[in-house]
């Protein structure tokens, strides 16, 4: 994922395709607060409330564990969790798998 992908995942120009829609990463990691949200508990799709701020991800790759209690071990498994989290982006994976295989981005990419 580039930062044009990570901003604007549901711009069509971008090369991933309409994968999210108007809602990405960075509408709750916002680049220019590190990754972070300034909002208390973050907003998610359709207005929905998180129960949790979006913390930094500058350095995550560094991390040992993820998310506020830890329950992802590594960072590709806590990249999935957002995604398929009912008030963040509401996106099952296989329906992103989907629409990734339906999207401009090569398919090995996505094999
Ligand atoms: C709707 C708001 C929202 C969206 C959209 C969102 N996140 Fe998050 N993100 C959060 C919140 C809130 C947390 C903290 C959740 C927790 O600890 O339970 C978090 C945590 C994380 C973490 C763990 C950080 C750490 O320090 O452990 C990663 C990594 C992450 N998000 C990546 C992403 C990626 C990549 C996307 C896009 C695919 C994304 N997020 C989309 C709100 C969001």
């Amino acid at each position: 994922m580039d930062q044009e992908q990570f901003e604007r995942p549901h711009d069509p120009t971008n090369g991933l395709g309409p994968v999210f829609n108007a809602t990405s990463c960075a509408s709750c990691h916002h680049l220019e607060l590190a990754f972070a949200d300034t909002a208390r508990l973050s907003s998610g799709v359709r207005g929905r409330h998180l129960s949790r701020n979006a913390p930094t991800l500058l350095n995550r790759a560094y991390g040992k564990t993820f998310f506020w209690d830890g329950r992802a071990a590594s960072l590709e498994a806590g990249v999935l969790l957002p995604i398929e989290n009912p008030d963040e982006l509401a996106l099952p994976l296989d329906r992103l798998v989907a629409r990734l295989r339906a999207s401009p981005v090569p398919s090995a990419a996505v094999s």
